[in-house]
């Protein structure tokens, strides 16, 4: 495909070639098809069109049809700035990211390390967090690393490796203890985490950062073992209740004023679990976290 050249093939006609494969399930023929329109217009419109298609094919999944279907929609309605991922959809938004080559280049380079398309609006949240706890004394931590998809987006965007911070990184590596899954999780645990990564994949993944550590064992009981005494951010991203309540007990009192706590699962409707105990937690302390359409959701300490 990267001898394609398609002579006076319009960007607009590959965009309807590229929808065309995608539809037949041929994703990866359609992600190079939409490569090539995006190197062919400079127009805003048009990239934007292609990109979020780009998302698309690049994590396709059994929910590709639909999110295509909304939108094919949204743009014959004339709507501006439609895009669609998995388990969102805007329009008539500013789309910050649209507007931000480097976020673009390094989010597309580290997409294929999460199983869900188009994650911008949230990894926005989380490079949100990251440059606003700069300079809140304490390090970073994420609780929950699966291959690493979002630390290593904000870790190159800012260039973490400069930063006088350590972001500790813990996961099992072996999915979510048993003990710990929501009732019906198991199948959905099994299929995502079990054999799919490790350790070492991840420990090279962030070896470049000599900030980054990779920490193996399980939360909160691995936290005993080595953890920083003063935090400025916390991603929390376990998919189990039992876990991330373990973790904010003992992170809480080591949160920096100022400092942001950013959870990955907590509005989705697959998470409610997490959202009722992490309700409950923050209500008995006189706390709320900010539900956000992306799922996540977002505190900071005041
Ligand atoms: C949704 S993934 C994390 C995704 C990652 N934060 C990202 O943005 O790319 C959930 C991860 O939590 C890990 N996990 C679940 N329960 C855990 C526990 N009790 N201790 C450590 N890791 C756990 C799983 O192994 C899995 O890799």
């Amino acid at each position: 495909m990267s001898n394609l050249t398609l002579q006076d093939v319009t960007p607009e006609q590959l965009l309807c070639m590229g929808d065309g494969l995608l539809r037949g399930g041929q994703s990866g023929l359609a992600k190079s098809v939409y490569e090539v329109a995006l190197k062919r217009t400079n127009k805003l419109d048009m990239r934007q069109r292609l990109r979020v298609r780009h998302g698309l094919a690049a994590a396709a999944n059994h929910r590709t049809m639909t999110c295509l279907d909304l939108l094919e929609t949204m743009e014959s309605r004339g709507w501006k700035n439609a895009f669609v991922g998995d388990g969102l959809a805007t329009w008539l938004k500013t789309l910050p990211f649209e507007l931000d080559d480097r976020f673009q280049e390094i989010s597309a380079r580290h997409a294929s390390l999460l199983p869900l398309a188009n994650w911008q609006w949230n990894l926005t949240t989380m490079l949100w967090a990251v440059q606003t706890t700069r300079n809140i004394p304490g390090d970073f931590v994420e609780l929950g690393v699966f291959k690493g998809h979002t630390t290593l987006f904000c870790a190159d965007y800012v260039e973490f490796g400069g930063w006088p911070k350590t972001w500790w990184l813990y996961d099992t590596f072996e999915g979510i203890p048993e003990d710990q899954q929501n009732p019906g999780w198991k199948k959905m645990n099994d299929a995502l985490y079990v054999n799919s990564f490790s350790y070492e994949e991840v420990a090279e993944r962030f070896s470049g950062f000599p900030n980054i550590k990779v920490i193996k064992g399980r939360v909160p009981e691995v936290l005993q073992t080595g953890a920083p005494e003063q935090v400025a951010l916390m991603h929390v991203d376990m998919n189990n209740a039992p876990a991330e309540i373990g973790a904010l007990e003992f992170f809480f009192e080591r949160l920096a004023p100022g400092g942001i706590i950013v959870f990955d699962d907590f509005c989705w409707a697959t998470a409610r679990t997490q959202y009722n105990a992490e309700v409950e937690w923050f209500a008995a302390r006189g706390l709320h976290v900010l539900p956000m359409p992306t799922g996540q959701g977002v505190f900071v300490k005041s």
